[in-house]
């Protein structure tokens, strides 16, 4: 079945969303670095990955569907943040833009009704539940830290050993 042409602009474009994403917490794992928070700067740097991951994924699905990709201009990341929960308060809007993003690219495969686009979607519709309540509960307890450093301190271990996890577990599957 060849794919509607409405919907392979939407998924070259989500290519593009996903690797802006990507560059988008690579930016944040960057600010970081330049702080004493290390556990933070990897988390954004596996999530950068993690977006690059899903960029591949768009790719790849693209390709298979021999539809033709279309590679654009990935915008320029913000660089500069105030805090550890200014950068997560940022990290959940873009999740929740992306969420919306991919609800939008559901509503035309299923207008087109194209159902294997819709399996690929319904995938990245739970994996964006799961990346939202993730980054929701990390910042429901930096705001409960405040100020305080060595609160902080304990977040950003957690941060950095949780997310070598979550990695070890993929590689293992
Ligand atoms: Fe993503
Ligand atoms: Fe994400």
């Amino acid at each position: 079945m060849t794919l509607n042409p409405k919907l392979t602009k939407l998924l070259n474009e989500q290519i593009n969303n996903e690797m802006a994403s990507s560059y988008i917490y690579l930016a944040m794992a960057a600010w970081f670095e330049q702080t004493p928070y290390s556990g933070f700067a990897s988390w954004m740097f596996n999530q950068s990955r993690e977006e690059t991951m899903h960029a591949l994924k768009f790719y790849q699905y693209v390709v298979d569907r021999d539809a033709k990709v279309e590679l654009e201009t990935i915008a320029k990341p913000k660089t500069d943040f105030k805090s550890p929960l200014d950068v997560f308060q940022q990290s959940l809007k873009q999740e929740q833009k992306v969420t919306q993003q991919i609800n939008d690219l559901f509503e035309v495969a299923e207008q087109v009704k194209d159902h294997a686009s819709k399996n690929l979607l319904l995938w990245f519709l739970n994996e964006q539940m799961e990346e939202e309540k993730t980054v929701r509960d990390m910042l429901d307890r930096l705001k409960l830290a405040g100020n305080d450093p060595a609160s902080l301190l304990v977040l950003d271990r957690e941060a950095g050993s949780r997310k070598a996890e979550a990695l070890a577990e993929q590689s293992a599957t």
